[in-house]
């Protein structure tokens, strides 16, 4: 029934519904060029690895730096004209509950093959899968996928839509809602992964680039080979599901971002830290990360800090924010740089705020563990708490010449998700 509706609805806009190549409209030929992204009927990506080279784009130009609609439709549509079998792409969308980070929930609409990103499921031919994971309070993990045939992305020059993009005929499509993708509403009719209801994210926030915005050109890459935008760093997000007949209702810190690569993560991760949360006032997002084979050794960070919605720090350079594990004593989980099996208790997050902002300093302690397999990948929710400090040279009365004075806000609590990639031996 559904697929039937899909097909005429594709049929109706003029969109072929068979597989093909990842095509912008007919009107465009059939190779996206740099900075054309943007078609008036949107894309296709096929379910079938394709054979030849891709191509990813790693920058958009920003010479009024500011982001407009069509500038924000192309960070969320495809950054890879095929899918080819060592190219990835994907978007993902998450939420944790703020009153138990127990509960969580994570959707990802892949277009990778399993040698892309082996932490797919090898046996399945296609590229396009959504994925969904959920934790329940009591403890309970669920994982599951559905596979597509197609996917269509279409943006906001298409009449009546804005960002949305639907793995045809899995049941699971994301739709933004608003023109400056502020809103997004997830739907989940799968009966293959037995899982139906909404997830929306309403996002108060500015959107995040990895370097923040830049003059004339912006980057996308966060490391090398490894593009990465967070349309939605922080967002309030309501999740109302059933899985498996069971009912997870939350609301909390919502997240969204996509990213891609043009060869294999394997060929490109030693380690990933990676995470976003809210606490008090302050939605932040972390990313550090050490590149395979890097005579430099450089630690590739991204760090994101925002206060009641206004933005502090959106920036790519690695002496703002310093990420490092924290691991009981006796265990491997604390060492750094990282490497395959090292547990951690939580992480040490360090963000320089700017010009007379202070720093903020985060604790994270992991709290459940949604996904991974302990060894090369782990997805958990955790628990924040933080303060705010201020070294002023203003001296209050009372106090000896030279000597600095702290404002610390402290007891900001919140909660997280949080992922780390470890894969040096
Ligand atoms: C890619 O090439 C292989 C081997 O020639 C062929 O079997 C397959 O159908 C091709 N795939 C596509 C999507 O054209
Ligand atoms: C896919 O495209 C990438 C980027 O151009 C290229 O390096 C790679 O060799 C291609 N992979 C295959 C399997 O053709
Ligand atoms: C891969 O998917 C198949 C089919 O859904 C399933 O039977 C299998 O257990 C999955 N493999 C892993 C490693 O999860
Ligand atoms: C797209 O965004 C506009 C303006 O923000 C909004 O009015 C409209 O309802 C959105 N379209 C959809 C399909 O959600
Ligand atoms: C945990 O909660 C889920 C959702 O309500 C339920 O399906 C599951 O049976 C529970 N598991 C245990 C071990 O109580
Ligand atoms: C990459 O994708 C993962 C999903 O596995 C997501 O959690 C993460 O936010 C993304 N991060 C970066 C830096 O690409
Ligand atoms: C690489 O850099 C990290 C962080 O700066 C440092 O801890 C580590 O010792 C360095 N490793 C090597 C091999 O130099
Ligand atoms: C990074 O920040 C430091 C300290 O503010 C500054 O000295 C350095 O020039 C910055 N690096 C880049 C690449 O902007
Ligand atoms: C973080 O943990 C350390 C070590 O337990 C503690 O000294 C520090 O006060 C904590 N900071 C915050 C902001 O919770």
């Amino acid at each position: 029934m559904f697929q039937l509706l899909l097909l005429s609805a594709l049929v109706a806009q003029g969109i072929s519904a068979l597989p093909g190549h990842l095509r912008p409209s007919p009107s465009l030929n059939a190779r996206i060029k740099r900075d054309e992204y943007i078609s008036s009927e949107g894309y296709q990506i096929s379910g079938e690895v394709e054979n030849g080279t891709s191509k990813a784009r790693f920058d958009i130009p920003t010479p009024e730096l500011t982001l407009d609609s069509k500038t924000l439709f192309s960070l969320d549509a495809p950054q890879i004209d095929t899918i080819n079998g060592s190219v990835f792409d994907w978007w993902y969308f998450d939420a944790v509950s703020e009153t138990n980070p127990d509960d969580s929930f994570v959707i990802t609409f892949f277009a990778s093959s399993w040698e892309a990103f082996p932490f797919l499921n090898e046996s399945e031919p296609s590229v396009l899968t959504a994925w969904v994971w959920a934790s329940f309070a009591n403890g309970t993990v669920f994982a599951d996928f559905v596979p597509a045939t197609v996917a269509t992305v279409r943006g906001a020059d298409v009449a009546g839509t804005n960002s949305s993009g639907e793995w045809a005929s899995t049941g699971v499509s994301w739709e933004a809602k608003s023109e400056d993708l502020s809103r997004y509403e997830i739907t989940i009719a799968s009966e293959k992964m037995g899982v139906e209801g909404r997830f929306t994210l309403s996002s108060h926030v500015p959107h995040h680039l990895p370097c923040g915005i830049q003059e004339e050109r912006t980057t996308l890459e966060v490391a090398p080979h490894i593009g990465w935008v967070s349309l939605v760093p922080d967002a309030v997000g309501e999740v109302d599901v059933s899985i498996l007949g069971s009912k997870l209702k939350f609301r909390g810190p919502g997240y969204h971002d996509k990213n891609w690569s043009d060869r294999p993560f394997m060929d490109s991760v030693a380690s990933w830290y990676w995470g976003h949360g809210r606490l008090g006032p302050y939605s932040i997002v972390w990313f550090s990360y050490f590149s395979l084979e890097d005579p430099t050794n450089t630690t590739y960070v991204s760090s994101y800090v925002a206060k009641d919605g206004e933005l502090l720090v959106s920036a790519c350079n690695s002496s703002f924010l310093s990420v490092r594990p924290i691991g009981s004593p006796g265990t491997t989980g604390g060492r750094y740089p990282p490497r395959v099996g090292d547990v951690p208790d939580g992480f040490r997050l360090e963000y320089d705020l700017g010009e007379g902002n202070g720093q903020l300093n985060v604790n994270v302690t992991i709290r459940r563990l949604v996904t991974g397999d302990e060894e090369y990948y782990m997805r958990w929710t955790g628990d924040l708490t933080g303060e705010v400090v201020k070294s002023g040279d203003e001296r209050p009365p009372g106090t000896c010449a030279g000597q600095k004075t702290a404002k610390i806000t402290s007891g900001l609590i919140g909660v997280a998700v949080l992922e780390q990639f470890l894969l040096v031996e």
